[in-house]
């Protein structure tokens, strides 16, 4: 008997290994990030205080008719003057990280044409021993969005080339300042994201857009959004350039990239919807990716743009050979793609991808791809999570992954009473739909060293101002009082549970 128990024994332990994918994917060391994410402008206020300069969306959010609940982010969630408050509210959900953005403008209100601003330095010095002091590691993106309006008054920022210089700058500061206690650096977040709005459908700061694609009329929607993507790109090499040169050796850290990254599937079967799908990868993830990877833009980005898209010198391609060491990866949502040269499409203005000669949309026959919501930017089909990893593992020589951004915004109703509002189960299914695809891929061998979500707070959505809600906690935006909501709770469960099984 005792023999028999000793075999069902070892059998029960056998399949509960079996049945526990985690540890495959998550007993490595250093461990799996579990984190929130955030950005600068969207969450730290205190937008004059302390000697910080005026960046872009100070002035942008300031001119009447910006946003479109009239707010702006002067204030924002407060976060500068309650971030001890928000690393309680962290540790309690049992993350490791943060992913926070370093605002250009307070560590150098002018750029590199200036002095550089010790108390917004001190004020990342307290954030960032703060957060470790609770086991909480610190993963830093330089740019998130705003960057020194000094820097667009003078020359159009990314529009020029000297923007690279500005952006190593300020590099090589919070390397050199920070960088003994951040492991973790992205140098861009969403690129590919920023620049058809701000470039081609003037609705983020600088907004530039010729008068066929949006309601502006000062700039080239058909050149600019792949001349600033090119100083992007650069940027990066040279930041990536300094890190390696002058501290990765010494401080050991890591430095990426964070993409948005949707995922694709052809709205037929057919040869010509299969191609738009490769051409919507192109003009999305591959545009980014593969200068910094492989040193050359895609070839379809190269037939379809010609001239429109600049060229890298062999000086520049050596910069480019400087990588990244790990993709970031902002994943929402999903779309079909359709085919626009052998069919007509009807584009609409903004961010339409009419020069990627394909249309993505979230129906196949009248069929949503899964639930939609009231944002073309946002919808649930957490298959996708899995899909846009494997593609980028099959793509990328299965470069390491984090998932820097996923998350489930809602539109503000004031129908809806608080306990409904903090009941969040719509967020949590779609987290944790996402998260079990993410454990999937970690299975099918996609190398993913953690997961961020978007956010832990309510908080300053750009366009949308206090109108669109991804918090895990909700903010009373006239006190500013935090309220954790039941996604909350749930990521907590989740993180104590992914980790004692690992
Ligand atoms: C991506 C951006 O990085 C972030 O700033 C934004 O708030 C979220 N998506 C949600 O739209």
């Amino acid at each position: 008997a005792f023999q028999e128990e000793l075999v069902m024994e070892i059998i029960l332990l056998l399949l509960i290994c079996s049945l526990t994918p985690i540890s495959q994917g998550l007993d490595r060391s250093p461990p799996f990030l579990f984190g929130t994410a955030s950005s600068s402008y969207q969450y730290e206020g205190a937008y004059i205080s302390d000697g910080k300069g005026l960046s872009n969306w100070d002035v942008f959010s300031h001119i009447t008719g910006s946003i479109s609940d009239g707010s702006n982010g002067d204030v924002a969630v407060d976060q500068y003057h309650r971030y001890l408050e928000d690393i309680d509210l962290m540790e309690a959900m049992k993350v490791n990280s943060y992913r926070f953005s370093i605002s250009w403008a307070r560590v150098l209100p002018h750029g590199r044409f200036g002095e550089v601003n010790l108390a917004g330095i001190n004020y990342y010095n307290r954030l960032i021993d703060a957060l470790l002091l609770k086991g909480i590691q610190p993963f830093v993106t330089l740019f998130h969005f705003d960057i020194p309006q000094e820097l667009e008054d003078r020359y159009g920022g990314w529009l020029s080339p000297q923007s690279q210089e500005d952006f190593q700058f300020f590099a090589d500061i919070c390397f050199k300042s920070f960088g003994d206690r951040v492991k973790y650096w992205v140098t861009f977040n969403e690129p590919n994201y920023l620049v058809p709005l701000a470039y081609r459908g003037g609705r983020f700061p600088p907004c530039r857009c010729s008068s066929n694609f949006g309601d502006c009329s000062e700039g080239d929607s058909e050149k600019e959004p792949f001349v600033a993507a090119h100083n992007m790109i650069l940027s990066h090499a040279a930041a990536v350039g300094i890190y390696r040169n002058k501290y990765q050796t010494e401080q050991g850290g890591k430095i990426g990239i964070a993409l948005h990254c949707d995922s694709f599937e052809p709205l037929s079967n057919s040869t010509e919807d299969k191609l738009a799908t490769e051409r919507a990868l192109s003009f999305n993830i591959n545009w980014i990716l593969d200068p910094i990877l492989f040193g050359e833009y895609p070839k379809e980005m190269k037939m379809i743009l010609g001239t429109n898209l600049p060229k890298f010198s062999s000086y520049e391609k050596a910069k480019l050979r400087r990588g990244l060491d790990f993709i970031g990866v902002n994943h929402y949502a999903s779309y079909y793609v359709r085919d626009c040269i052998s069919s007509t499409c009807e584009h609409g203005k903004g961010v339409s991808r009419t020069e990627g000669l394909y249309e993505q949309t979230a129906l196949k026959n009248g069929v949503p791809i899964g639930d939609l919501t009231p944002f073309d930017w946002l919808n649930v089909y957490p298959q996708g999570m899995k899909k846009t990893l494997i593609y980028l593992k099959d793509t990328y020589n299965n470069t390491p992954m984090f998932i820097t951004e996923n998350g489930y915004g809602i539109l503000y109703d004031p129908d809806v009473t608080e306990e409904e509002y903090l009941n969040d189960y719509k967020r949590i299914q779609y987290m944790s739909g996402h998260f079990e695809n993410l454990m999937a891929a970690i299975r099918e061998g996609a190398d993913v060293r953690g997961y961020f979500a978007w956010s832990l707070l309510d908080n300053f959505e750009w366009k949308f101002g206090f109108s669109v809600r991804f918090g895990l906690h909700s903010v009373d935006h006239a006190t500013k009082k935090r309220t954790p909501k039941l996604s909350a709770t749930w990521y907590k469960n989740l993180i104590e549970k992914y980790t004692n099984d690992s």
